[in-house]
């Protein structure tokens, strides 16, 4: 299908790079698709607008709705611009419209969008250690309050620039092991990047914040024993010989399968490190932090690429873990892995996808 392009006549200047709020900058263009009568109608991007959508529309009664998050960088050597494994968020937001009951959007298709889109919007691509975010999204918008898949569907992507989450330096994460809530369930949709896992999330957050940890660690629904993740990243337990993570599809379904998560994993192995996919017991996890054994915890996620985590609440008593800063292997992942991001370096370049001149 060809994309028509609608130019945007009044772009305005981007924002200050050192001023970026994450979420609050968006970019002068949007890609726009419509489902209607069993297919995809008018790919075209066009200056970013608000929508018109009625108030019956599906998505605002009964949730139908898909997202992802992805990034484009610029390279400081030559400014080129390039995304980061973009077939795996496309994979996975197709993976997320089976569940939700939406239709599949085509990958290459996709792909062009994006990089038409970036390369258009390049003026607001931040130079390290910012990066354009990409938040490609799925409603339904059929106007009908009937409970049941909608007949149309919008596909649209949004961009904007974003600054270093690190902007007041590395400080390591407090979280909180949730035992009163739970985030998903088997059989559920945690597997799915849709808005109400987060807004499921949002008072768990709030009340953890309000008591003074950074996040939360989500258990298992079942028998809250066991590490799933966290609300916008993945969890990760450092050992000597080996690093331990929760497993994700195909066989767990209550787990966003993180594309940093992925790409840490290979790092890991790389580093002549196991990499070990099976569900941690919260327990061992905290007696592992006290003697030591458990050597290092980090968060892993598009937005805060590799955190450390310095303590952990659990069974109503704190567990820090090492000696509370950073260790020496999450910062070493999170230095490559920002340098895999820049196109600094030259470990893993087949995850970097060159964006081609704007049309
Ligand atoms: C619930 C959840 N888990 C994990 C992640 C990390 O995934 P990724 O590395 O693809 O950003 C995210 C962020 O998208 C998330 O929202």
């Amino acid at each position: 299908m060809e994309i028509r392009i609608e130019r945007n006549a009044n772009p305005p200047a981007p924002p200050a790079w050192d001023k970026l709020l994450f979420g609050k900058h968006i970019s002068p263009h949007m890609f726009m698709l419509n489902w209607r009568d069993g297919a995809w109608h008018d790919p075209r991007i066009v200056p970013v607008a608000p929508l018109p959508l009625h108030p019956a529309a599906k998505v605002l009664h009964y949730a139908q709705e898909i997202f992802e998050g992805m990034k484009a960088y610029r390279n400081p050597a030559d400014n080129s611009l390039h995304m980061f494994r973009p077939r795996m968020n496309i994979t996975r937001f197709n993976i997320s419209a089976e569940r939700m009951c939406m239709p599949p959007v085509d990958p290459a298709l996709f792909l062009r969008a994006l990089e038409i889109l970036i390369a258009m919007d390049g003026a607001y691509v931040p130079p390290k250690p910012g990066s354009l975010y990409l938040r490609p999204t799925m409603i339904g918008d059929e106007p009908s309050l009937g409970v049941a898949a909608s007949s149309t569907y919008l596909f649209y992507i949004i961009t904007g620039p974003v600054g270093s989450y690190f902007k007041g330096g590395i400080n390591p994460l407090y979280l909180k092991a949730e035992t009163e809530y739970v985030r998903s369930a088997p059989g559920g949709v945690g597997y799915a990047k849709t808005g109400g896992n987060y807004a499921a999330a949002l008072l768990p957050i709030k009340l953890a914040q309000k008591a003074g940890f950074d996040q939360i660690i989500w258990l298992d629904a079942l028998t809250r024993t066991r590490v799933e993740e966290m609300g916008a990243m993945n969890i990760c337990f450092v050992y000597a010989d080996r690093v331990v993570t929760a497993p994700v599809m195909p066989k767990s379904d209550t787990i966003l399968a993180g594309v940093t998560r992925d790409s840490v994993g290979q790092m890991v192995r790389d580093r002549g490190l196991r990499w070990v996919e099976e569900s941690p017991v919260l327990a061992e996890i905290i007696a592992d932090a006290a003697s030591g054994a458990l050597q290092e915890v980090f968060s892993c996620g598009t937005a805060a690429i590799v955190t450390p985590v310095g303590k952990i609440h659990a069974g109503g008593r704190d567990v820090t873990i090492g000696n509370g800063a950073e260790g020496p292997l999450t910062r070493e992942l999170r230095e490559a892995l920002s340098a895999i991001h820049a196109g600094e370096s030259e470990g893993h370049a087949e995850w970097r996808h060159p964006v081609p001149p704007a049309p």
